[in-house]
């Protein structure tokens, strides 16, 4: 079988990160778009030793698991991958990749995985969008069938699927609002307009970087985080003139600036435009203000249950000394501070830090204690002397896991019980591995936050052996 050839094939299953996975005489084969119970007439476009990938030519036969995707842009953008999959065999799909995580990654044979806990809103469920400006369009297959003529140097939209410098030009996403996507059209004209230059993110010239729209999914706040190359003060005052007039519903305009050549709406600096510069929302009866670049559960909604299922797993006892590890702007320790004795939250963030001491000040809750650093150098004895040894400890990290160090550290400080939170199944799973004979696992509980993706949160319960 060579590169071109055309195959039949039928779709078995999703497999990592969320690919369609079929075989060819033995042979894996992963198939882009494809879903399970499809049957397909596809090319062969790569192959390596062990699998191949190839590209569908004809839909012979459509899964029963198929449905209509909302969005025109869907197949182009790099948005959601599976807005085309039926949502219960997406949860079926999310509740299997964990299982294989653990099974591939981490070396356990039966760790009891939970069926995943579907999300209430499958669209307009994220409370963050990072919208890229662009001066090079990258036009979809359908718009450059239409024959229509397009602005080619001016793009505001996502990025097409593995590609860092194609922006696809947006003027829908259903994973916001309607609100949302008027603020994102009407800052491409306002910005077409004045003839403000969009990034070139090749040339690394220009002006506009990113837009970064944090709606609140519980309160009307609304932040909008315009990042530029460097900070013109009469130009943010004529862009915020344009917001206040057309959307009242925009609470605070900040102004994020990234003069580097990376592709991050995380800048250097944040000028707060207009408004408190940060948001407010809400996760069951706690409130929260967000700074522009703090970390906050994309989706809100299914933020309180996540929280809900690691205060379960933390069977929480009154007298407890609990560790939040990686903490962010403090929500699980706030959380979950009324079930027990003390909490001690870690964050590397300084901004994240300041903002979950000022949560704990708006919601009145006391026994709770932040502290700034890496902690790869923070879980010293001194600091175990100061806080003093924890009986239940959380940790939260972002998707590259925990370093080997500080799981060994975890390991020695042996807390009664671990609640591992995480969004990558896989360095969890290779973490938990570290752990040895140490813990063992109780179950798995996978809570979807993001439909339409392959992503999932999974949160671990485990007891230290005796
Ligand atoms: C997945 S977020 C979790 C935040 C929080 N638990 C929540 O649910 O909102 C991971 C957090 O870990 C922080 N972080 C990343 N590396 C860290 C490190 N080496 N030490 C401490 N915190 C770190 C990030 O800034 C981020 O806030």
């Amino acid at each position: 079988m060579k590169k071109g050839a055309q195959l039949e094939l039928t779709i078995e299953k999703f497999a990592d990160r969320g690919k369609s996975l079929a075989k060819h005489e033995g042979y894996v084969i992963f198939v882009p778009g494809a879903v399970p119970g499809d049957r397909v007439r596809a090319t062969l476009v790569r192959k390596r030793k062990s699998y191949g990938e190839a590209r569908i030519v004809e839909l012979l036969e459509a899964s029963p698991l198929r449905t209509e995707p909302r969005c025109s842009y869907f197949g182009a953008c790099g948005g959601c991958k599976w807005q085309h999959v039926q949502y219960q065999a997406q949860l079926d799909a999310k509740t299997q990749s964990v299982s294989e995580a653990m099974q591939h990654e981490g070396g356990f044979a039966s760790v009891p995985v939970r069926d995943t806990i579907a999300a209430a809103d499958i669209y307009e469920y994220r409370n963050k969008m990072e919208f890229s400006f662009s001066a090079e369009r990258w036009l979809t297959s359908e718009e450059i069938a239409s024959e229509e003529r397009f602005n080619l140097t001016f793009a505001l939209g996502l990025h097409a699927p593995g590609f860092f410098n194609k922006v696809i030009d947006l003027d829908e996403c259903h994973l916001q609002s309607g609100l949302s996507a008027r603020i994102v059209n009407a800052t491409r004209e306002f910005a077409v307009e004045h003839d403000w230059k969009p990034w070139h993110i090749r040339k690394h010239a220009g002006f506009l970087r990113h837009l970064v729209i944090r709606q609140a999914g519980n309160t009307s706040d609304l932040l909008v985080n315009v990042v530029t190359r460097s900070h013109v003060s009469n130009r943010m005052g004529e862009l915020a003139a344009f917001y206040q007039e057309r959307f009242p519903e925009i609470t605070t305009l900040v102004n994020g600036v990234n003069s580097g050549v990376a592709q991050t709406a995380f800048g250097e600096s944040i000028h707060t435009i207009y408004g408190p510069g940060y948001l407010t929302d809400r996760i069951g009866d706690l409130t929260f203000q967000i700074a522009p670049n703090a970390f906050f559960q994309t989706n809100s909604k299914q933020a309180e249950k996540l929280y809900e299922v690691a205060r379960e797993a933390g069977d929480l006892k009154p007298d407890d000394l609990l560790y939040d590890m990686y903490c962010g702007a403090g929500t699980i320790s706030l959380f979950v501070a009324p079930s027990v004795r003390h909490v001690v939250g870690v964050e590397l963030i300084e901004e994240s830090v300041v903002n979950a001491r000022e949560n704990a000040r708006i919601n009145q809750i006391e026994n709770v204690t932040f502290e700034s650093g890496d902690m790869l150098k923070l879980l010293t004895p001194d600091f175990i002397g100061k806080h003093g040894n924890p009986d239940v400890m959380i940790v939260d990290p972002p998707r590259a896991g925990i370093h080997p160090k500080v799981v060994a550290q975890i390991a020695a400080l042996r807390p009664r019980r671990l609640v591992y939170v995480s969004c990558n199944p896989r360095t969890q799973a290779r973490d938990m591995a570290l752990l040895g004979d140490a813990y063992q696992i109780d179950w798995a509980q996978p809570v979807d936050l993001f439909p339409h993706t392959h992503h999932v949160e999974n949160v671990v319960r485990l007891t230290a052996r005796d």
